[in-house]
């Protein structure tokens, strides 16, 4: 059977990654999280003291960049690839609200966007890889067979985030969690390099009042024929 490229690109917590794991487990994909990269990347500004509050050394971060090495391994009990930076296995730290206030500055740095979209180019060059971000259908893979674009209403997907911040432990507001998810929605639409938006032979997805079974399946039916048609 002939493989494909799937991109799956929107907004924050519009719940791209959990359809885009579910569909690559389906088809024997491998699914890749193109912002667990930036996240690392951030994480790492952050641990070495690139990020502190009310400054931020975006030069400092660059000349560090070729230190960088962001890896995925295959977790058999979770049934996906966790991030690992520098061989440290950051899956969980990369998920911090610390981690997503910094992440769209960083993203905006188009030193950082090179190295990470070659290293996804990389990830993607025998097909038969479901990748999510915000650019993948446009910038990473123009070329996909099939393009999603995700949307849901900013309420519903920080109340998303929100129950998945509680059911780890951290301690948050639901209004600090809606405020990150409005200002990343904006600096990701409007930063100038690569900047989130649909691709022309995108499909729009609207989840805001689909369950995951049905957005799945939805998804699912979608990815199949597809793969018939070519
Ligand atoms: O999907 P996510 O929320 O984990 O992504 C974190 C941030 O990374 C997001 O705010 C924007 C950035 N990002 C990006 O610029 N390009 C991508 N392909 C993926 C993520």
């Amino acid at each position: 059977m002939q493989k494909i490229t799937i991109a799956i690109d929107g907004f924050s917590s519009t719940g791209k990654s959990t359809v885009a794991k579910q569909l690559a487990k389906s088809l024997g994909y491998v699914y890749v999280d193109s912002g667990a990269m930036y996240r690392a990347v951030t994480l790492f500004a952050m641990q070495n003291g690139f990020i502190e509050t009310g400054c931020f050394d975006k030069d400092g971060l660059i000349s560090q960049l070729d230190h960088i090495k962001i890896s995925f391994k295959f977790n058999k009990d979770l049934g996906f690839a966790e991030v690992y930076l520098n061989e440290k296995n950051v899956e969980k730290d990369i998920r911090s609200l610390e981690v997503s206030n910094f992440v769209s500055p960083v993203a905006t740095i188009s030193e950082v966007r090179e190295q990470l979209v070659k290293q996804q180019q990389n990830f993607g060059k025998d097909k038969g890889v479901v990748m999510d971000g915000r650019d993948i259908g446009t910038v990473v893979f123009p070329d996909a067979e099939l393009k999603l674009f995700m949307t849901a209403s900013a309420e519903k997907r920080a109340k998303r985030r929100y129950d998945e911040l509680i059911e780890r432990g951290d301690d948050v507001s639901y209004d600090d969690v809606l405020k990150n998810v409005q200002t990343r929605d904006h600096i990701d639409s409007t930063r100038e390099d690569s900047p989130l938006t649909m691709a022309e032979d995108a499909i729009k997805v609207d989840n805001s009042s689909m369950n995951l079974k049905e957005q799945f399946e939805f998804v699912l039916k979608l990815s199949e024929d597809k793969i018939k048609s070519i």
